[in-house]
């Protein structure tokens, strides 16, 4: 006979098994369906997790080399184990994900791997290799992430054309690399293999990087990447690819003046982006709805067309970011248990794991200037914060907007050391509804580099102590 769930998750990356483990806690009887073979998705298996073991790795490799005689550490010849460096980012991730498979076991959630079908409203068929099972369940949540995209003609052959995914498993140091698209895994991979050695050019349509982003933090953030020895070419739109035996050939075109160029390099990165991942789901035999860019539409209790059908995380509108995913995950097995779950979209961080790191929650200024928001602004350098200074991390800085009238914190932006920890403070406080005053009479310990946001709300207001 069939097993009846009161729940069935398809999909085991952070926005499915964080709502499963939530549903079983509430006490519905819960199966989440994964195809990979291991759970966590693209976040644990090839996305966040195994790109920031790389960063770290990578970043200690650049500091061991280039910083450490200044500081009185003197190493011999500091020489790189890219294979070794790969299987300590294999273990990470190994661990990762088993340790979330003990999750699911520990909350009692039954783990089914195989390749999950919608059949009907209520009926979920799952396949694994030759093996056809069927389930039925009360409810269905469809959190089956996203691939990466690519341009029109460019074919990703994982080879030498490669998506984010290739490059966090290369075997060599490429000696060029081509990124196509300055967004957050253009960045991140571009920041890891000129690092490694690699000579690393960026091509950007746009004519910043980061798009969405506070426009004075890309900038920032665009001049500290040239002065690390990336090279950019914004405003140009990459047409196409020749791909060789040994090497590719890029050609894109200036947006303004339309002149063509030429770039020849042994990988290419193409990081232009994301899109929904529903291949194969049956959502339209069912009757459930997608918008044009082909994310599943939901009204605001994450139902689909289908009501007894809900869908989370990169598969639905709003940013792709695991912890996007993992907050509707909670909400939507809270709604389906008749609590009154709930994601506030006004404060989502984003963080880019470079060095320095770019942080942000809330309003970029363009987005106030748009909305036609009264603000006020508070700036503090991280060259004027003790702490940065002594580890000679002096880069960056931190930018809150504050509501003109009330003064309620609406964005804060940083670009700087350890900031994609430091923006936990600032999502909190703007949870609360803090102002730019509250924070600025919180008492930050120092020596930190969090007394750079004390200091950036006391600016606000014009009355910062070190600057
Ligand atoms: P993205 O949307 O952040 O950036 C893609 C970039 O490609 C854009 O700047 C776009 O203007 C550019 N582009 C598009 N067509 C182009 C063309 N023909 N020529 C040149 N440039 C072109 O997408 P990305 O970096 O692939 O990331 C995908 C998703 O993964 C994002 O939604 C991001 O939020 C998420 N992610 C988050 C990370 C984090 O939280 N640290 C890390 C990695 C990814």
């Amino acid at each position: 006979m069939e097993e009846n769930f009161d729940l069935i998750v398809i999909g085991g990356g952070p926005g499915g098994y964080v709502c499963a483990i939530r549903a079983a806690q509430l006490g519905l009887k819960t199966a989440c369906i994964e195809s990979r073979g291991t759970l966590g998705g693209t976040c644990l298996n090839v996305g966040c997790i195994p790109s920031k073991s790389l960063l770290n790795s990578s970043e200690l490799f650049a500091k061991a080399k280039n910083n450490f005689s200044s500081l009185g550490i003197e190493t011999g010849e500091v020489k790189l184990n890219l294979k070794k460096m790969m299987l300590n980012k294999d273990k990470a991730v190994q661990i990762l994900t088993k340790g979330v498979e003990f999750l699911l076991k520990k909350n009692k959630v039954s783990y089914i791997k195989g390749k999950g079908i919608l059949f009907s409203q209520n009926d979920v068929v799952v396949y694994q290799n030759e093996k056809k099972t069927s389930f039925k369940s009360k409810n269905i949540v469809i959190a089956t992430g996203s691939t990466p995209t690519s341009l029109p003609g460019i074919k990703i052959d994982e080879k030498n054309v490669i998506s984010s995914t290739g490059a966090l498993s290369l075997e060599k140091i490429p000696n060029d690399l081509v990124v196509i698209g300055g967004g957050y895994i253009g960045l991140e991979m571009a920041s890891v293999w000129s690092r490694l050695g690699s000579k690393v050019t960026v091509i950007e349509y746009l004519d910043h990087i980061l798009p969405g982003m506070d426009k004075e933090i890309s900038r920032e953030f665009h001049k500290i990447l040239i002065k690390k020895g990336i090279k950019f070419k914004l405003d140009n739109k990459v047409t196409g690819l020749v791909n060789e035996k040994n090497k590719v050939i890029i050609n894109f075109t200036n947006n303004k003046n339309k002149s063509k160029e030429k770039i020849e390099c042994d990988k290419v990165l193409v990081a232009v982006g994301r899109k929904p991942y529903t291949d194969g789901l049956n959502l339209s035999k069912i009757g459930i709805k997608k918008d044009n860019t082909g994310r599943v539409e939901v009204n605001e209790k994450f139902q689909t067309s289908v009501k007894n059908i809900f869908a989370i995380g990169d598969v639905i509108k709003g940013p792709m970011l695991a912890h996007k995913a993992e907050e509707e995950g909670i909400a939507v097995a809270e709604i389906i248990s008749g609590q009154a779950g709930h994601v506030n979209y006004d404060v989502i961080p984003g963080v880019i794991y470079t060095s320095p790191e770019v942080a942000s929650v809330g309003k970029t200024e363009e987005q106030l200037k748009q909305s036609n928001t009264s603000y006020k602004i508070g700036k503090f350098p991280f060259m004027a914060n003790s702490r940065a200074k002594v580890n000679n991390e002096v880069d960056g800085f931190v930018k809150i907007l504050a509501d003109a009238k009330t003064d309620k914190v609406l964005g804060v932006h940083i670009i700087g050391p350890h900031c994609g920890d430091m923006i936990a403070e600032m999502a909190l406080a703007m949870e609360f509804g803090a102002s730019s005053e509250d924070i600025a009479r919180t008492c930050h310990a120092h020596p930190t580099h969090t007394e750079a946001i004390k200091e950036a709300a006391l600016a606000v207001d014009k009355r910062p102590i070190h600057f």
